[in-house]
């Protein structure tokens, strides 16, 4: 196993998110997820400190893209030679945030990019909450797992297993943080969620109160998942999409992957869990 995206220590710098209606979307994130909004083309583009997103015309909930960035320019030209020899085909891809990036598509359709961060703007304000992790739905997690850790090189934390022996859930990482990319089986495909890391508690109540200011009510949480053992609230933007803000994400530096009951304690270990499938 050659762990590629691992030991280019890859992130997850932003994701595009399709909308029917990608102006009120972009106002909501620039309200709630604290972000400066600039609408460059037919695209917004969404800033805060650390975290970004683009919004673009197209079909509500659908994922345009998520883009990862990698350490340096070396570790990005072995993650293209990796994709090139997995017969990947990887294709250049002209991106507002990010310098030689380039685009592979998974099992699912999904469009996943690499690349190099270009500079944020300076003078980002608000609350703590880098982008942090993509989790996809999936049909058949077995070949998202085959595709981003046997053809990517990213690393399983996790797996969530059902009685029957099915694979539920599966994390993968690509840094140090228990999962930069996961999937969760369901009986659609896309984006499941994607998350905010908070880094503390404290600095989730402070995200709860901004929140309650906008009369944004929590759609799920606070909990902690039991994979991960992150602390989590959900809210739901105005398309659907599950926004995570979360706290205290498990730091792997070696360990055998876990594996997990199919149970709604793995999902939260405080209350009640939303189980996908
Ligand atoms: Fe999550």
């Amino acid at each position: 196993m050659t762990y590629t995206a691992l030991a280019a220590a890859a992130y997850l710098h932003h994701i595009e998110l399709q909308s029917s209606n990608p102006e009120r979307l972009a106002k909501f994130y620039g309200e709630a997820m604290q972000m400066q909004v600039a609408k460059q083309g037919e695209i917004y583009i969404c800033r805060g400190p650390q975290r970004r997103l683009i919004i673009s015309k197209g079909t509500d909930k659908k994922l345009g893209l998520g883009a990862f960035a990698c350490r340096d320019g070396e570790a990005l030209d072995a993650m293209r030679a990796r994709a090139d020899k997995e017969g990947l085909g990887p294709q250049d891809l002209a991106s507002p945030l990010m310098d030689r990036a380039f685009a592979v598509t998974d099992p699912d359709g999904n469009k996943i990019v690499f690349g190099l961060a270009k500079a944020d703007p300076e003078g980002l304000k608000g609350l703590k909450g880098p982008t942090q992790h993509l989790t996809l739905a999936t049909h058949d997690p077995e070949a998202i797992e085959k595709f981003y850790s046997g053809k990517l090189g990213f690393a399983v934390a996790d797996r969530v297993r059902k009685p029957n022996g099915e694979v539920a859930t599966i994390f993968t990482r690509s840094n140090h943080e228990h999962h930069t990319l996961a999937c969760f089986r369901s009986d659609r495909t896309g984006i499941d969620h994607h998350s905010y890391e908070a880094g503390e508690w404290n600095v989730i109540r402070d995200w709860c109160d901004h929140l309650a200011t906008l009369d944004i009510q929590l759609m799920w949480g606070p909990g902690r998942h039991g994979p991960g053992n992150n602390l989590f609230i959900f809210i739901v933007d105005p398309d659907g999409n599950w926004i995570e803000i979360s706290a205290e994400l498990e730091i792997i530096h070696d360990r055998p992957v876990k594996e997990w009951p199919h149970a709604e304690r793995t999902l939260n270990l405080w209350g009640k869990g939303i189980l996908r499938s």
